[in-house]
């Protein structure tokens, strides 16, 4: 028999717990979040916005908030000494990137786009709109940092300017690099939903994969596209994970061993997050394409880790528990949508 390596112990709040405290917004806990955009925000003063943490699958390797700048608004001046990744889920506007001694490096954006903040490079963004609001959902890599190093002088006013992941000339706009299968690295990806995917066809018929270096981050993100009729075989792997629906409907199934399976559906705007080592499947039951955009692990640049953890693993499809895929095939069924048995895996 199996015996836990240590016996858990409650130690309190931690740092990024305190922190999320301190800046009084809601925090959003569990698994899944049905809609993004129907989530209740509240004035957040740090960012001059509204916002609430999405601190999901009871972990703290890597985190999400969603953020709001109403009509005609902006967010005050942030940097920090945490990763963030970005992606726009409702309105139009721009974000301004500047170092000390750079001038403002300033690009527009809309519903769809994907980009990253330079390590504690200074950045706002603003609502171009006067009629709708903004909303942001971005994943970031505070809670390892600020549990790492529990300092707000240290992580929200650092004046170290790391001018190897930032430059003001529109190069830094124009870099676009596909560098190889499946892999590109860029600074700013105008709308995931039109961005041309690589086949994936290891991981079944008509599936398109791509995974970004943004902003030479080494905090990673993909872009998944299932094809009607099209499902993932169920896989575990460590915590962190954050994925958001950008095109598309059908449900996830999450379970860890020992634990009843769950099943929640989704739709364009829903966001979930696996805890470490649960198993979990995306299932397509839509007549177009779905799409999902997800922040987790390393960035392909710097994908360094040559640790694997073997329960890091993947069920075959044959070896699923049989009423899985039956459920599908019904779901499929009912909404007339010819299934494609092939197998996926993101
Ligand atoms: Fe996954």
């Amino acid at each position: 028999m199996l015996l836990p390596f240590r016996e858990h112990l409650d130690f309190g709040p931690t740092p990024y717990d305190q922190l999320q405290a301190r800046e009084g917004i809601p925090v959003v806990k569990g698994n899944v979040v049905s809609a993004v955009l129907a989530l209740e925000l509240a004035p957040w003063k740090r960012m001059g916005a509204l916002g609430c943490y999405l601190n999901l699958a009871g972990q703290q390797q890597t985190d999400a908030y969603v953020c709001e700048i109403p009509p005609g608004g902006q967010t005050l001046p942030q940097r920090h000494l945490f990763e963030e990744i970005i992606y726009i889920v409702r309105g139009h506007g721009a974000t301004s990137v500047w170092q000390d001694g750079t001038s403002k490096l300033t690009f527009e954006w809309g519903p769809g786009a994907i980009f990253a903040i330079p390590l504690n490079a200074s950045y706002q963004h603003f609502n171009g709109s006067n009629a709708e609001p903004v909303r942001i959902f971005a994943g970031t890599t505070c809670p390892r940092m600020v549990n790492i190093f529990h300092n707000d002088d240290f992580i929200f006013r650092n004046p170290f300017n790391f001018r190897d992941r930032f430059h003001d000339s529109q190069d830094y706009l124009r870099f676009n690099k596909h560098m190889t299968d499946r892999y590109w690295e860029t600074n700013l990806v105008p709308d995931v939903n039109q961005f041309v995917l690589d086949d994936f066809p290891m991981k079944g018929k008509g599936v398109k994969h791509m995974r970004f270096t943004l902003a030479d981050t080494t905090y990673g993100c993909h872009v998944s596209e299932f094809p009607p009729g099209c499902r993932s075989t169920f896989h575990r792997h460590g915590p962190g994970a954050v994925i958001i629906i950008t095109q598309g409907e059908g449900y996830v199934m999450l379970w860890k061993d020992g634990e009843e399976r769950k099943r929640y559906d989704f739709r364009e705007g829903t966001v979930y997050s696996p805890d470490d080592l649960m198993w979990h499947g995306h299932f397509n039951t839509g007549r177009g394409s779905m799409r999902h955009f997800a922040v987790r692990g390393d960035s392909p640049k710097y994908s360094h880790d040559r640790f694997r953890n073997p329960l890091w693993t993947m069920i075959p499809m044959d070896e699923e528990p049989p009423e899985i895929h039956r459920e599908y095939l019904q779901d499929l069924a009912r909404k007339g949508v010819k299934a494609d048995v092939s197998v996926v895996e993101d």
